[in-house]
C-alpha cells in the first residue's frame, strides 16, 4: 500500500520537522512494508532521517530560470526529491492549470525520471450526469499522459469529495477503480476525505493500492491510524 500525506498550504518548516520526527519513530517501531509519502509545502522541503518518501506538491517544468514564485528541478535536487504531485484538482480548478500545462509538466518531470502521483477526478455536476459522462471526463484528464510510464502512480480524487467530508460509497470507488485499472496498469490511489474512520474499508478494496490524504494527514495521530489501516486487505 501507498499512504501519502498532502499538507497543501499548511504546516511550517518547524512543524513539519516535528511531524516527521514523530512519524519516523512510529514507522521504525511498527515496521510497515507500505510506502509512506509526505508532501509538505515547498518551504518545508528538506531531508529527514526517516523511511518516508518526501515529495513536492508542485514544481515548474524547468531546471531553474526567471519564473518568479516557482521552484524547479534545482530546488528539488538539493534535497534529492524526485517525487511530485501533478494534476491535483486544486491546481486544475483553483489555480487554473490546463490539461496542456499538466501534460507539459508531466513530460518534463518524466524525462527526469520522477515518480509522479498524477491526480484525476470529476466535479459534482459530472458525477451527477451518470457513469458514462464520469468515465469520459476522467479519460480526458488522462489524455496526453504516458500511462505506461513506470514512475506513474494515479490518484483518483473526486473533486466533490476533497475536503468536504463526503466520499463515494465503497461500491462506487470499486467500480471506478476497476474501470480505471483497465486503462492503467499502475498503482491507483483513492483520495478525498480519507480519514481514520473510512480508511480501512477503502483500502480493503481490491483495486485500491493506497490513499492520498489531505486534511486528516495534518493530525499525526489520524495519519498514523490511517497507516495502521493498511493491513485490512483480505
Ligand atoms: P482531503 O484532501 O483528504 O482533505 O479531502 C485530499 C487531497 O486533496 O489530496
Amino acid at each position: 500500500m501507498i499512504v501519502a500525506a498532502n499538507f497543501k498550504t499548511n504546516m511550517t518548516r518547524q512543524s513539519t520537522r516535528e511531524y516527521m520526527d514523530v512519524l519516523g519513530a512510529f514507522l521504525s517501531k511498527a515496521q510497515y512494508d507500505d510506502t509512506i509519502m509526505v508532501f509538505p509545502p515547498a518551504t518545508a522541503l528538506d531531508r529527514f532521517d526517516a523511511d518516508i518518501v518526501i515529495g513536492a506538491q508542485n514544481a515548474y517544468a524547468t531546471r531553474n530560470g526567471a519564473y518568479t514564485g516557482e521552484i524547479g528541478l534545482e530546488q528539488l535536487e538539493e534535497f534529492d526529491i524526485n517525487t511530485l504531485l501533478i494534476g491535483h484538482s486544486e491546481r486544475r480548478h483553483v489555480l487554473g492549470e490546463t490539461q496542456e500545462d499538466i501534460i507539459h509538466k508531466f513530460n518534463f518531470f518524466k524525462a527526469q525520471g520522477f515518480k509522479i502521483i498524477y491526480c484525476i477526478g470529476e466535479p459534482i455536476e459530472i458525477r451527477e450526469s451518470g457513469s458514462d459522462a464520469l468515465m469520459e471526463y476522467l479519460e480526458c484528464q488522462l489524455d496526453g499522459i504516458d500511462l505506461g510510464y513506470d514512475g506513474l502512480i494515479v490518484a483518483y480524487e473526486p473533486v466533490w469529495a476533497i475536503g468536504t467530508g463526503l466520499t463515494p460509497s465503497t461500491d462506487d470507488v470499486l467500480l471506478i477503480h476497476n474501470a480505471l485499472k483497465k486503462m492503467i496498469q499502475r498503482p491507483l490511489l483513492y483520495g478525498g476525505s480519507v480519514k481514520p474512520e473510512n480508511a480501512k474499508a477503502i483500502m480493503a478494496l481490491s483495486s485500491v493500492d493506497g490513499v492520498l490524504v489531505g486534511g486528516a494527514s495534518l493530525k499525526i495521530d489520524d495519519f498514523k491510524s490511517i497507516i495502521q489501516s493498511t493491513d485490512s486487505r483480505i
